[in-house]
């Protein structure tokens, strides 16, 4: 069984896909780490963000090691552990360009469809994103759009950030700038057929896993 959870930033699907996965027996994969990897690695190694083909070509060659185990978050970029890395504001704040690189995408789309393939004898896979459901792999047994309002959203990442690492204005900025940069990137996207959209405003995280265990049950 393949469960797709796409959604916006702050929308919780990182801790909801991962604790579907667990209850469930399920493997993990989080694509977004895999945007965040390659951004990583192209930053590393000084390239210009805007020379799409050296940052196709970055994409390409990379190693990528991504642990599919929801209880172990863990991933290594050339054998370089990036774990903490890939979560830096430095690459938040660029990660939007990298996704809009339409190589980029076709080489981490064959990634993600390698491993999702790969987790099939095991049982399946939680897969989380933002194009899962519409291009990745449409024909998945469940499709989750996970939303949540902007302000949600925002109080959701400052909870996840030290305290005093942001100010409101900075975390409003992250928010409401990435949704406007992901609108480009949404413009690869179809409407997916069968979407099963939560609205997670007012549900705690454990209300959402449990809906979208009765649904994987269903
Ligand atoms: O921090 P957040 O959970 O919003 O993002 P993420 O899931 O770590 O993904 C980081 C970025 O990668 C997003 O802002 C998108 O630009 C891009 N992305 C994408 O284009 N397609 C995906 N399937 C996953 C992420």
């Amino acid at each position: 069984m393949i469960i797709a959870v796409d959604g916006p930033s702050g929308s919780g699907k990182s801790s909801t896909a991962r604790g579907v996965a667990t209850r469930l027996g399920l493997q993990y994969l989080d694509t977004g780490a895999m945007y965040r990897a390659v951004t990583w690695s192209a930053l590393e190694h000084g390239l210009d963000l805007d020379d799409l083909a050296a940052v196709a070509e970055r994409a390409r060659a990379v190693q990528l090691s991504i642990s599919t185990d929801p209880q172990r978050a863990q991933f290594a970029a050339d054998g370089v552990d990036v774990t903490e890395a890939i979560r830096d504001p430095r690459i938040s704040s660029s990660v939007s360009k990298i996704a809009t690189n339409l190589d980029v995408r076709a080489e981490l789309i064959r990634r993600q469809r390698e491993l999702i393939e790969a987790s099939q004898p095991t049982g399946g896979a939680v897969v989380e994103g933002r194009d899962i459901a519409t291009v990745v792999w449409p024909h998945a047994e469940l499709k989750l759009l996970l939303t949540a309002d902007q302000e949600a959203r925002m109080a959701r990442r400052k909870a996840e950030l030290a305290e005093g690492a942001v100010t409101a204005d900075q975390l409003r900025d992250q928010i409401v700038r990435r949704d406007a940069d992901d609108s480009t990137v949404s413009q690869f996207q179809v409407a997916s057929d069968g979407a099963v959209e939560i609205d997670s405003t007012r549900l705690t995280l454990e209300e959402v896993i449990d809906v979208i265990c009765r649904l994987a049950k269903e």
